[in-house]
C-alpha cells in the first residue's frame, strides 16, 4: 500500500463512518456488514427513491408558495346598522322643452337623433332650428332649470317627512341634471323592511320631454356607493309613471387580496385608499375605477370633437358643446368609445380591491288608488287634466318608490391567504 492509497482509505473509511452512524437508518442499513448484499441493494434503492420523493414534495410545495393560493371565506350575517347606498335618479328627458321659446324647434332637433327621424321630414334650414342647434350645453341646462321639486313631491326616511331640497342634490350626468342623495346626511339602516329605508313620491311631467334615442317616461334609478361613477345612462333601473315600487336592497361586500395574490384572473387589484383624488371623482378622495376610465376615455371625445359637455367639470379649457355638437359628435363618439375596447386607450385604471354590490329586487303595483287618485288631486298633488288628453297613468302622475334592505342580512366575501 502507498501513501496516496492510504490517504484515500482514510477518507473513505470516515465516510463509512459517518453514514453508518447517521440516523437516518435507510443509510445504515446500506453500510452494514451484517445485512446480506442483496438486503443492502435494496435499502439503497428505498434511500434513492424516498431521496427523489423528498425533493419532488419540497419543490411542489414551494411552487405552491410562490402562487399565492387563498380560500374564500363567505360570511352572512345580520348587521346591527348598515349604510345606505347612494342612490342617482334621473328624469327620462335630457331636457325640458316646454321651458324654451320655441319648444317645437327643440324637439325636432332631438327628433332628428332619434331613430324615428328616418319617418319624418324635418326642415333642417328652419331658423327655429338652426337657433337651438347652435345653443351652447349649460345655456340650454339653464333654460331647462331641472329643480329637486319638478322631481320630487314628498321625500320620507324612516317614516319621517323630510326636506327634498336637503335630501337630493343636483349633478349633471349624461342623461341631463339628475339627483344623488346628499352623502352629508349620513344615512344608515338600522332595520329591515319597507318602513325602515327611503321613500318618495317623484312627479313626471311628460309635457316637456324630448323624444330622443330614449322615448320612455319616467326615471331612471341606480344604487352604488358614495364614491362611485353611477354610470347611469349605460345602467340602472326604470321606474314607470303611475306605477308603485318596491325595492329591497341586499349588499354584498367583496374584499380581495392585493398584490402578490392574484385577484381578477392574471390581473392585481389595487387598495382603494392608495390610489386617490387625481382619478376618482373630483367630489371624492376614493379611487373609484369607473371614474378613471371616463376621465381617461372622454379626453378623446373632447379633443375630437373640440368642445366639452356639463359633465366635464375638469376640462374648462375647451368650449362647451353647442347642443348640436353634442347630439351628433360627442354623444355618439362617447358611445362608441365605451362599447369598444377600453385598453385601447391605454387606460392605467386597475380594478380595486375591495367594493360593494348591491343586489335589488324590485316589484312593481299600480299607485295610486283610485279613491287616492281624487284626494292627492285635491292636494295639488297630482295636476287635473282637462280634455282628457293625458289619463293620470301616464302624465301628472308620480311613482311611490319605498326603497329598503331586505332580511338585514348582509353577505360579506373575504379571499384569505393559505398560510
Ligand atoms: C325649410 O325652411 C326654409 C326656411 O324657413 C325654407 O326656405 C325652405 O323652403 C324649407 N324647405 C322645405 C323643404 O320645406
Ligand atoms: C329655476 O327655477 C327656480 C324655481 O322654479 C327659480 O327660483 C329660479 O330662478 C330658476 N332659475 C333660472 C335661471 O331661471
Ligand atoms: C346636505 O346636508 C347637510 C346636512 O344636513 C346640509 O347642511 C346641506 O345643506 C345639504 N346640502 C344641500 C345641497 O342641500
Ligand atoms: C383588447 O385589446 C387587448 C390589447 O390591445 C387585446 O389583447 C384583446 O384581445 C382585445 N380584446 C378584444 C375583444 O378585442
Ligand atoms: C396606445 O398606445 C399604443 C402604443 O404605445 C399607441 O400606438 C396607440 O396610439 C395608443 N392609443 C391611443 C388611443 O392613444
Amino acid at each position: 500500500m502507498n501513501t496516496e492509497n492510504n490517504t484515500n482509505e482514510d477518507d473513505v473509511k470516515k465516510c463509512k463512518e459517518l453514514i453508518s452512524e447517521t440516523t437516518a437508518h435507510g443509510c445504515r442499513n446500506i453500510m452494514s456488514n451484517k445485512r446480506s448484499n442483496f438486503i443492502r441493494f435494496l435499502w439503497l434503492c428505498y434511500v434513492i427513491g424516498m431521496g427523489i420523493t423528498l425533493f419532488a414534495t419540497l419543490y411542489m410545495g414551494l411552487e405552491n408558495y410562490w402562487t399565492y393560493p387563498f380560500n374564500t371565506v363567505l360570511k352572512i350575517g345580520p348587521q346591527p346598522k348598515l349604510k345606505f347606498p347612494m342612490v342617482t335618479i334621473c328624469d327620462l328627458t335630457y331636457l325640458r322643452v316646454n321651458r324654451f321659446p320655441n319648444p317645437e324647434a327643440v324637439r325636432k332637433v332631438f327628433l332628428r337623433r332619434s331613430i324615428l327621424n328616418s319617418m319624418m321630414a324635418i326642415n333642417e334650414s328652419d331658423k327655429g332650428f338652426i337657433e337651438v342647434t347652435n345653443t351652447p350645453l349649460d345655456e340650454a341646462h339653464t333654460i331647462s332649470n331641472v329643480t329637486v321639486d319638478d322631481i320630487f313631491q314628498i321625500c320620507i326616511w324612516k317614516g319621517q317627512t323630510v326636506s327634498c331640497n336637503e335630501m337630493w342634490i343636483p349633478l349633471f350626468t349624461d342623461l341631463g341634471k339628475c339627483f344623488v342623495l346628499n352623502d352629508s346626511l349620513n344615512y344608515y339602516a338600522d332595520s329591515d323592511g319597507s318602513h325602515g329605508g327611503l321613500n318618495f313620491i317623484a312627479k313626471i311631467d311628460q309635457e316637456g320631454y324630448i323624444v330622443d334615442d330614449n322615448a320612455n317616461a319616467g326615471l331612471k334609478i341606480k344604487l352604488h356607493d358614495p364614491h362611485e361613477d353611477p354610470r347611469i345612462s349605460d345602467s340602472g333601473i326604470y321606474l314607470n309613471p303611475g306605477g308603485a315600487c318596491l325595492m329591497s336592497v341586499n349588499k354584498k361586500s367583496y374584499t380581495f387580496l392585493p398584490e402578490p395574490f392574484k385577484a381578477y384572473g392574471d390581473e392585481y387589484c389595487v387598495v382603494n385608499s392608495e390610489l386617490s383624488g387625481q382619478k376618482s371623482k373630483p367630489t371624492s378622495i376614493k379611487y373609484d375605477r369607473e371614474s378613471c376610465i371616463r376621465s381617461c376615455v372622454v379626453i378623446y371625445v373632447i379633443k375630437g370633437c373640440n368642445c366639452r359637455s356639463v359633465t366635464d367639470s375638469e376640462f374648462l379649457t375647451y368650449p362647451m358643446c353647442t347642443i348640436g355638437q353634442w347630439l351628433n359628435c360627442y354623444e355618439p363618439s362617447l358611445r362608441i368609445a365605451y362599447t369598444r375596447n377600453i385598453s385601447q386607450y391605454n387606460c392605467t385604471c386597475p380594478r380595486v380591491c375591495e367594493f360593494n354590490v348591491y343586489q335589488t329586487k324590485l316589484s312593481l303595483g299600480m299607485f295610486p288608488s283610485v279613491p287616492a287618485l281624487e284626494i292627492l288631486q285635491k292636494l295639488n298633488i297630482i295636476k287635473k287634466k282637462s280634455g282628457g288628453r293625458y289619463s293620470w297613468r301616464t302624465d301628472g302622475t308620480v311613482p311611490w318608490c319605498k326603497f329598503h334592505y331586505s332580511g338585514g342580512i348582509h353577505g360579506d366575501i373575504s379571499f384569505i391567504p393559505v398560510v
